[in-house]
């Protein structure tokens, strides 16, 4: 193995996936290891959210690898892959409207398929830490998460992720349509999450925040990575053009 496997959470090779016509992704490869965070940029319709599904089993991968330490996860069901300890923030942050925010957060627990109840257990202690980070929440436990605003909405979204201890952490543009302060909140979180080691594989279309937050970027245009690197080597304008966003 090379020192660059040996680190890796993720790192997908080659791979193809769509939904049942012609491929989304044309070979796509990339590594996202502990401790950092990797921004998957690119225009809509690029095939962000569906590198993620492909991860995650939810899109149909035709060809290529995809590991998650080192184990191949293209075989594995949907059902299984969360429980491995991969947890995902939908875009357009899901949560379920009608149920309470106490009742959204258990679903992540069953999602991870630890089985106990948040409210017993070691599914007691793990809610009481994730809520310890989200203070708001904490507070609104019987309210329905349709009421809270998008922030706290997008919170839950990320609690509910936590909540089965995950290691790698999939969001899908966590920061699309949050006000500006909550932006800044959002990316605190995130960057405490990869101190606390973490791996982050963000779909992005805010540049500003992809470099921000993101040690490594990979950019996408229709289904083929163009572009790869360190932020540092990263040259903004080019960037800006690879996502459409004029020079
Ligand atoms: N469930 C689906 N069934 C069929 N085609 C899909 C499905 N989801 C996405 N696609 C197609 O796959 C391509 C890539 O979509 P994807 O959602 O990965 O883009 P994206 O980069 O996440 O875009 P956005 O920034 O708008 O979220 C698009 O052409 C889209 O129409
Ligand atoms: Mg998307």
């Amino acid at each position: 193995m090379s020192g660059n496997e040996q680190n890796a959470l993720l790192e997908l090779r080659d791979v193809w996936a769509g939904y049942g016509a012609g491929p989304v992704l044309h070979g796509v490869s990339l590594t996202v290891r502990a401790g950092e965070v990797v921004g998957l940029l690119g225009r809509n319709g690029m095939g962000k959210s569906t590198t993620l599904k492909g991860v995650l089993g939810l899109a149909r991968v035709h060809g290529g690898s995809i590991r998650f330490r080192g184990e191949e996860l293209t075989r594995k069901a949907p059902y299984e892959i969360p429980r491995l300890g991969i947890g995902y923030v939908p875009q357009g942050r899901r949560v379920f409207p009608e149920l309470t925010v106490l009742e959204n957060l258990w679903l992540g627990l069953s999602a991870g398929g630890r089985g106990a109840r948040p409210e017993q257990g070691p599914g007691r202690r793990r809610l009481d830490e994730v809520l310890a980070r989200f203070p708001a929440l904490a507070a609104r436990l019987k309210q329905k998460a349709g009421t809270l605003s998008g922030g706290e909405q997008q919170m839950l979204a990320i609690a509910r992720a936590l909540l089965m201890g995950p290691r790698l952490l999939l969001l899908d543009e966590p920061t699309e349509g949050l006000m500006p302060q909550l932006v800044a909140r959002t990316e605190r979180l995130l960057l405490e999450l990869k101190d606390q080691g973490l791996g982050l594989l963000m779909a992005e279309q805010r540049l500003e925040t992809a470099l921000r937050l993101c040690d490594r970027l990979y950019v996408l245009e229709k289904g083929r990575i163009v572009w790869a690197g360190d932020r540092r080597d990263a040259h903004p304008e080019a960037l800006r053009r690879a996502l459409g966003l004029g020079a």
